[in-house]
């Protein structure tokens, strides 16, 4: 009967996952996981096409290809979402978290899960967070304190919280996509960057960077989302599958990105090809207070609230 005969001949529903890192990253293993849990819970109903490295849609236009359902799972850094809600940027404060934990505290609380559907008017929907970690300042010659970044061009996100943060200590802040940094590294057209240490070392930016200040200065996490278009149209039993095993998937890439801060930190200095920068307390101090004034100018645009939120996460 033709109409039975739908279902067994039916294509499975591809699930596409772009993002821009490698694969031995956390975001890349996480995703490979969500991919091979979702093939193994519905079978021949879904798949999922993981596209690493910018390969399919980069930093320019991920998230407008989410929105025209060209993709249907993205994972873009928190700091990427500016043009869709201004309360994530609370995760660029510089100096605002002690810490990883601190940064989880927040995300579980009841406020960090709001932000979760801080996009639903602009159709995006907010299914978790995953970690890398803190970032590190790199550049071609050591940068103790905010003098030496006077003058130097950094590409950073495009965020406005970033560029303002590195206003702060006079330096030229240039907003270009993930997949560019290497080369604008490489050809000197920029001076430095802030990364993690995960990203720092799957793109290979300490071989063309001198000097790794270690200055934990922010965070760099990602939201996993999806299109509200997308995510309506799943059945109700398999939306919750789908949502199990990307939970499942974050686990471990928190676990990854846990043991990443260490791993690829020691990788990079094991190779010798950049120098770590120590900071002692006093200059890490001298760069908390040329920073932290980037906090009143976005308060308001943030939420007083969602920062002092995200603050009591340090204790
Ligand atoms: C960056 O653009 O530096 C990062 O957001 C890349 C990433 O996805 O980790």
């Amino acid at each position: 009967m033709l109409v039975s005969s739908f279902s067994v001949f039916a294509e499975p529903v591809e699930i596409k996952f772009s993002h821009v890192v490698a694969e031995n990253t956390p975001k890349g293993q996480m995703a490979l996981k969500f991919k091979e849990l979702v093939e193994q819970r519905l079978p021949g109903e879904y798949t999922v096409s993981v596209f690493p490295s910018s390969q399919l849609f980069g930093d320019n236009n991920e998230l407008a290809a989410l929105l025209l359902n060209d993709v249907q799972i993205v994972a873009p850094s928190l700091s990427k979402f500016e043009r869709y809600t201004k309360k994530l940027q609370v995760f660029d404060l510089p100096f605002l978290f002690e810490d990883m934990a601190a940064v989880d505290r927040f995300q579980q609380s009841e406020e960090g899960q709001k932000l979760l559907n801080s996009m639903n008017r602009k159709g995006i929907v907010g299914l978790g967070y995953l970690h890398n970690g803190m970032k590190q300042f790199s550049a071609h010659a050591p940068l103790s304190t905010p003098a030496d970044a006077s003058g130097k061009k950094f590409r950073i996100m495009a965020s406005d919280v970033i560029a303002a943060q590195f206003d702060a200590v006079k330096a030229i802040p240039v907003k270009k996509p993930f997949s560019e940094v290497f080369t604008l590294l490489q050809t000197r057209a920029i001076d430095g960057q802030e990364n993690t240490w995960s990203n720092i070392y799957s793109m290979k930016f300490y071989e063309v960077q001198s000097h790794i200040t270690e200055s934990n200065h922010g965070v760099l996490d990602y939201m996993l989302v999806t299109s509200n278009t997308f995510w309506k149209s799943l059945p109700k039993d398999k939306r919750d599958i789908i949502k199990k095993s990307l939970d499942e998937a974050v686990v471990l890439g928190n676990e990854i990105a846990a043991a990443k801060e260490g791993e690829d930190k020691q990788a990079i200095l094991d190779s010798k090809r950049s120098e770590l920068v120590s900071l002692t307390a006093e200059e890490r101090q001298q760069w908390v207070n040329a920073m932290k004034p980037v906090w009143t100018k976005f308060e308001s645009q943030i939420g007083k609230d969602v920062i002092d939120a995200a603050q009591a996460a340090n204790k």
